[in-house]
């Protein structure tokens, strides 16, 4: 899940967020997630609405969340109840070290409901995200037996 401002990247201060897509993100994510036998559903949003709706939409088919949150990382006391509420392991990401940004940025109140941080390491931060996910989930639920012959 992809927060405010965030469907500019590429050409949003590539300086700071560099000048991979959205859509490369989502479709590295993608590829990824294939690969390691889980999916996907991406989602960005500039309102905090959305983003909360989206995350009970979708608290039952979901394992977990990979989310950047954007400026709402900040300040939104509402996503992060809502990743509370859904009770499902979540992991944030950044493009920018927020250490070493402006000291308002470097407050998350998204962080105490998350399991990890990515923080720094540009567009390759969401992959190691999804990783530390998938590792955390360990194995996919079994599948049911199949009927006895
Ligand atoms: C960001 C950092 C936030 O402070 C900022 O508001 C963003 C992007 C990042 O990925 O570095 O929109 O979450």
């Amino acid at each position: 899940m992809n927060g405010p401002n965030l469907n500019l990247l590429g050409e949003r201060e590539p300086e700071v967020y560099g000048r991979t897509t959205l859509a490369e993100i989502e479709a590295g994510l993608a590829a990824r997630a294939g690969a390691r036998g889980a999916a996907v559903r991406c989602f960005q949003a500039n309102g905090e609405g959305a983003l909360i709706d989206f995350i009970h939409a979708q608290r039952r088919w979901a394992r977990g969340i990979v989310i950047n949150p954007g400026a709402y990382t900040h300040y939104s006391y509402a996503l992060r109840d809502a990743i509370a509420a859904v009770a499902l392991p979540c992991v944030e990401v950044h493009l920018s070290d927020l250490t070493k940004r402006e000291e308002w940025r470097r407050v998350s109140v998204i962080a105490p409901v998350c399991i990890a941080q990515v923080m720094g390491k540009g567009a390759a931060g969401y992959v190691e995200a999804l990783d530390l996910l998938l590792d955390r989930l360990g194995a996919p639920p079994a599948s049911p037996a199949p009927p006895a012959p």
